[in-house]
């Protein structure tokens, strides 16, 4: 029998208005915006703001677009995956409050936590759905709301997060293009350097949580840049080297945007050119699982049906991988 693949066959993306700049930064803590660009490469990330307005807020709105777009009726989808490290609340599912919102019924959803890798790591997982044969249109959201879980008073992390979200439509295809290759890594011993300390059940909230300001991410900046320097690049190339692929041959790398220095390095040793990294870190920071859809949607008319593409991603856990795609359609946008 021949091979089922899954192809992405529509991206869309959700961001809030409110843009908030360096400037703005500098007013509640002691920063610049000279520091946060040459650092990390940020201008600007959006907020959403409001009472009671959680990730899936921002998931809805980029599912409810991708729908438009495709003309896919909310019946006609199989199965939706929220990627997210901000999930409205412990349970249910975000995954399954998205469904709600925007009229799916006919599906099985839930979320999946593998932070910044969180969107590869359900990339594949939604492949491999499609793969069996009997699920037909995948709906994946990576979503994050970092301001909930961002200390505004810490100058190390605040200047890192936004909020956003981005959402594929994942089919099967009937050509050679599609998802063709992946590897993805797991080593929980990294989850010291980079996590959220209480909320949970082994530190469930409590008022010495809360006054401790446990429920903000917790990073050990320089630890995390060189796991995510060396582990990013590695695995970026390996899954070069096992398809055959030369650096010419790659259309477009689409990294996880963390830090534009480690953005940087990661293209450096997969031997590219600047212009073939999509790269919009300077407009929206880092939005966790959403940066690579981000990217995706920003670029979409840029894309060519045949491109060979790499996604990339380091984060929390530690979590990581490459992903490889064979682009599946054209666009005008
Ligand atoms: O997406 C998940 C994975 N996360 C990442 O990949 C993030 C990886 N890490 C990074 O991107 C970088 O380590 C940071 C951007 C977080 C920090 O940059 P850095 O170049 O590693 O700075 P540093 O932590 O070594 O700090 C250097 C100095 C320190 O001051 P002292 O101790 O030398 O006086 C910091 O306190 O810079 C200071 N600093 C700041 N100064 C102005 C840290 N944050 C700021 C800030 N504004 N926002």
């Amino acid at each position: 029998m021949e091979k089922i693949r899954a192809a992405i066959t529509a991206v869309n993306a959700w961001f809030p208005e409110y843009r908030l700049t360096n400037d703005e930064l500098a007013t509640m803590v002691d920063t610049s915006d000279e520091w946060i660009m040459q650092r990390v490469g940020i201008r600007e990330r959006r907020i959403l703001k409001g009472e009671r307005q959680g990730t899936s807020v921002l998931g809805a709105e980029a599912v409810k677009g991708l729908l438009d777009k495709t003309g896919t009726d909310p019946s006609e989808v199989d199965l939706l995956i929220c990627a997210t490290v901000t999930p409205d609340m412990m349970f249910p599912a975000t995954a399954n409050i998205i469904s709600d919102k925007v009229g799916i019924k006919n599906a099985f959803s839930f979320d999946l936590n593998a932070a910044c890798s969180g969107f590869i790591f359900a990339l594949q997982t939604a492949v491999s759905y499609v793969e069996t044969g009997r699920y037909k249109k995948v709906v994946l959201v990576g979503a994050d709301k970092m301001s909930s879980i961002t200390d505004y008073t810490d100058r190390t992390t605040c200047a890192l997060f936004g909020d956003a979200a981005g959402a594929v439509l994942i089919e099967p295809t009937t050509d050679d293009t599609g998802i063709i290759d992946h590897l993805l890594h797991t080593d929980g011993s990294g989850r010291h350097h980079l996590h959220m300390k209480a909320g949970g059940s082994e530190r469930p909230a409590s008022h010495e949580t809360v006054d401790a300001r446990q429920h903000y991410v917790y990073q050990e900046g320089q630890t995390v840049f060189k796991f995510a320097v060396s582990k990013m690049a590695d695995v970026a190339v390996e899954l070069m080297k096992r398809n055959n692929l030369e650096s010419e041959d790659i259309a477009w790398l689409v990294p996880h945007q963390a830090n534009l220095r480690i953005i940087g390095a990661t293209g450096k040793r997969m031997g590219l050119d600047p212009s073939q990294i999509m790269i919009n870190i300077e407009n929206y920071g880092n939005t966790t699982a959403a940066t690579i859809p981000l990217c995706l949607w920003e670029y979409e008319n840029r894309m060519k049906k045949g491109d060979n593409i790499i996604l990339a991603a380091f984060g929390g856990g530690f979590t990581w991988g490459s992903v490889y795609i064979k682009w599946s359609y054209d666009t005008k946008k």
